[in-house]
């Protein structure tokens, strides 16, 4: 049984939507994991165009009308299923159905990524509903950081845990908040720390997810160890017998707890 992992924020603009195209294909790409990549974001849908996908005919849409099963909708891309929205389609959908949508092939998958929408509403309660786990993404200004907050709140009240914040858009660090801050506050372990780069402008121009358009950006390092660290095949080892002779970033030190919470299936995951 594969694991869904929602990709929040109560704020459009932080990185949602990069970070869940890039995560998804590497995951796909250097793990050979199966993975599903969904846009939870029904009404500014937008995910498929990271993925390459300009004019889908099969939506998301279509299958929480019911007019289609979710299975017709997948396109294949970088070596994910994706199922991108549609922006010409009417409201007659029901968000909440997502859930009941997924489970049904929930085991023919490792991975379930839902890029989450930033809207207070059923949008997001679909994207948690549907979530064994929640990723908030944050930047780091006091602004986003209260809508972080309001999220970790919102997924507390439907009990459904938040693994980690992924910190995006870092551009100064000497006027903007430390992890360390946002960890007080919020009491969620930051698990990658992504600065401001150029590269996504030019990789959305080629319709590709950044971590593909360009390996070697620290974008593409940041989240390649955060899926290194969901991917409970690899030996962590190495890691902690390291771990004591030079100094280790917090954020790896806390993708190594999440790799622990993986293994002793606190978010529901089985090693296949
Ligand atoms: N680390 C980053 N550095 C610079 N630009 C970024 C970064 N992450 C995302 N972006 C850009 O920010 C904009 C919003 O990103 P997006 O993923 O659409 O956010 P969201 O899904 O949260 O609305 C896009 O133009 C994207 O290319
Ligand atoms: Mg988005």
């Amino acid at each position: 049984m594969g694991v869904s992992i929602g990709i929040i924020a109560i704020k459009g603009g932080v990185g949602k939507t990069t970070i869940s195209a890039s995560l998804a294909s590497e995951l796909a790409r250097t793990h050979d994991k199966k993975v599903l990549l969904i846009d939870g974001n029904y009404s500014a849908p937008n995910l498929g165009l990271h993925m390459g996908i300009v004019t889908p005919d099969k939506t998301i849409h279509h299958v929480l009308s019911g007019k289609v099963r979710l299975k017709s909708a997948v396109h294949e891309c970088y070596g994910v299923d994706v199922i991108p929205g549609s922006y010409f389609f009417p409201n007659d959908i029901n968000p909440l159905k997502l859930k009941d949508k997924i489970s049904g092939i929930k085991q023919d998958y490792d991975f379930i990524i839902i890029d989450g929408s930033p809207s207070l509403n059923e949008e997001i309660l679909s994207t948690m509903l549907a979530s064994d786990v929640l990723f908030v993404v944050s930047t780091p200004d006091y602004p986003t950081l209260s809508c972080s907050l309001r999220a970790a709140r919102l997924a507390k009240q439907r009990g459904k845990p938040i693994a980690g914040i992924i910190l995006n858009k870092i551009r100064d660090p000497s006027y903007e908040l430390s992890l360390h801050a946002i960890e007080e506050v919020t009491g969620i372990p930051v698990i990658a720390k992504i600065p401001d780069e150029k590269i996504h402008t030019k990789a959305l121009f080629y319709r590709t997810p950044t971590s593909i358009y360009k390996e070697n950006s620290k974008f593409s390092h940041e989240i390649r160890e955060l899926t290194n660290a969901l991917n409970v095949a690899k030996s962590r080892k190495r890691f902690w017998s390291s771990f004591f002779s030079f100094a280790v970033p917090r954020e790896a030190i806390n993708r190594e707890l999440l790799k622990e919470q993986f293994y002793t299936e606190q978010f529901f995951f089985k090693e296949r």
